[in-house]
């Protein structure tokens, strides 16, 4: 399973590079971060990891969505371009993939989005987990339902689980088969950390400084 980083922020690419295939953005994302010029960090974002880098349209309509698509994939040869799971998005990704272009459909809340997407190319599908949690929805149950069906029709669409709030969601997605984790910084820290990890150091420390001299 890859892990991409859910930020645009340079620094926590940095601090967390190590641990990850790629990036995440948003437009969200992207406006948190202070810059006169989002090409440029995007460029930079591509030069600190190996993988993909996910960057979303904003038009809504086909032409605009299609051309604004192939001139993001243009910036840079990692550039994956992130399209909303809707008829416009649908049929942009169809058109890019033919062309060999990376495309992301971000924003998919139902099985039969997913089944569209990868029926249009898309490299990734990106259910939104904690968004369905935060409706009453269970988001971890659309993940393991496009997981069942992708492997059911050998459908080659990548499962990207995204709006993943805590480290539970990245084990369950990790369960279902999601080829993909996108996490925040601070869920992919929570990954890593453990009390029993923490207590379990400082007492061997403490004992290796008392030992008998
Ligand atoms: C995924 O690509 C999205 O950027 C992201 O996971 C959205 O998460 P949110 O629901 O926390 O905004």
């Amino acid at each position: 399973m890859k892990i991409f980083l859910d930020t645009a922020n340079l620094n926590e690419i940095t601090n967390y590079k190590d641990f990850i295939d790629g990036v995440t953005t948003n437009p969200t994302i992207l406006s948190k971060q202070e810059s006169k010029n989002y090409k440029n960090l995007i460029l930079k974002i591509c030069d600190l990891v190996k993988g993909h880098v996910s960057v979303e349209v904003i038009s809504e309509k086909f032409d605009d969505m299609l051309k604004e698509g192939q001139e993001l994939a243009k910036l840079h040869k990692q550039i994956c371009v992130k399209l909303p799971c809707n008829y416009y998005g649908l049929r942009v990704s169809k058109y890019l993939s033919e062309d060999g272009i990376a495309t992301n459909l971000t924003l998919c809340f139902s099985a039969t989005q997913a089944i569209l997407a990868a029926k249009c190319g898309a490299t990734y599908v990106s259910p939104f987990i904690g968004r369905l949690d935060d409706v009453g929805q269970n988001g971890l149950s659309l993940i393991r339902e496009i997981c069942e069906i992708y492997r059911q029709y050998s459908f080659e669409t990548n499962v990207l689980a995204a709006s993943v709030r805590n480290s539970y969601h990245v084990t369950q997605a990790a369960i279902a088969g999601a080829d993909v984790v996108t996490v925040t910084p601070k869920v992919l820290q929570n990954c890593m950390d453990h009390n029993l990890t923490k207590i379990g150091v400082e007492l061997f420390n403490n004992d290796w400084k008392n030992r008998k001299k």
